[in-house]
């Protein structure tokens, strides 16, 4: 095996999230200074709340500027507008876009309106945006139970692109205890997701993991071979990915 993944524990997700928003910070001024676009790709879900917020408080109190920042998201439900609260597209705006000087028409975050004659079609474009824009820096990730990484469910390839995929009954079930109050047939049974190939093309991929639920997918990610499983163990190949995790992540390592 030829696992390269930097695994950094943290005592808790406050002080992991100030590390990683001022290794955020640091390459959007550094893009700045030379006149050119930081791209960042971003996850939603409960973990990357506490970057966003210490994000926005760099921007609020140390004057961190987004206006040179361009992002796309991981993955969308299929089936709902960017105007339902439990869009994406409606978490990023109000978690993060609508507090900080980023210009929306460079945030990106995949269609899930559009006729299902158009999903391919909306996904190639997508990929074909990132490469347009110079590729993803640095691309957040959070992790599921299932070790799927945006929406892609076992199993799933290593070379997989922005598709649609039908969503695992444990992610339908997580989702609607955390988001959909608790409303099960309310949860999209698919998404539209960046492939596991994409995302392993981000130069930089930091995936964060909070709490003991998380414990014993981060083992099996990084402790297990890479395979169609585990999506999440497919990140041993890339040669510049950090696990980020606290305590209660690292608990079985
Ligand atoms: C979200 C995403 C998912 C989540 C994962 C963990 O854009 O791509 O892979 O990161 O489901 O969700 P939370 O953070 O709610 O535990």
């Amino acid at each position: 095996m030829n696992n390269k993944i930097v695994v950094k524990v943290y005592p808790d997700k406050e002080q992991a999230a100030k590390e990683i928003a001022a290794e955020i910070a640091a390459l959007i001024r550094a893009r700045a200074a030379e006149g050119r676009e930081a791209v960042l790709g971003l996850a939603t879900g409960s973990t990357p709340i506490v970057l966003y917020k210490e994000l926005i408080r760099l921007h609020k109190e140390e004057g961190l500027s987004f206006k040179n920042v361009t992002s796309f998201n991981l993955d969308e439900y299929y089936g709902l507008p960017g105007t339902h609260d439990q869009s994406y597209r409606y978490f990023m705006n109000t978690e993060l876009f609508d507090h900080v000087d980023i210009d929306k028409a460079k945030t990106h975050v995949p269609d899930g309106t559009v006729p299902a004659d158009k999903v391919g079609e909306m996904c190639a474009k997508y990929d074909a945006d990132i490469k347009a824009a110079g590729g993803i820096d640095i691309q957040i990730l959070g992790i599921g139970r299932t070790g799927h990484i945006g929406f892609n469910e076992p199993p799933c390839a290593a070379d997989t692109r922005t598709h649609q995929v039908k969503l695992n009954e444990l992610t339908i079930k997580d989702n609607a205890r955390l988001f959909f109050h608790d409303k099960i047939d309310e949860v999209p049974t698919s998404a539209v997701t960046m492939g596991v190939g994409t995302i392993l093309e981000s130069r930089k991929i930091i995936l964060l993991a909070w709490g003991d639920g998380k414990a014993d997918i981060v083992r099996k990610s990084l402790m297990d071979a890479p395979s169609e499983m585990c999506p999440a163990s497919w990140l041993q190949k890339h040669s510049d990915c950090v696990f980020a995790i606290d305590a209660a992540a690292a608990a079985r390592l």
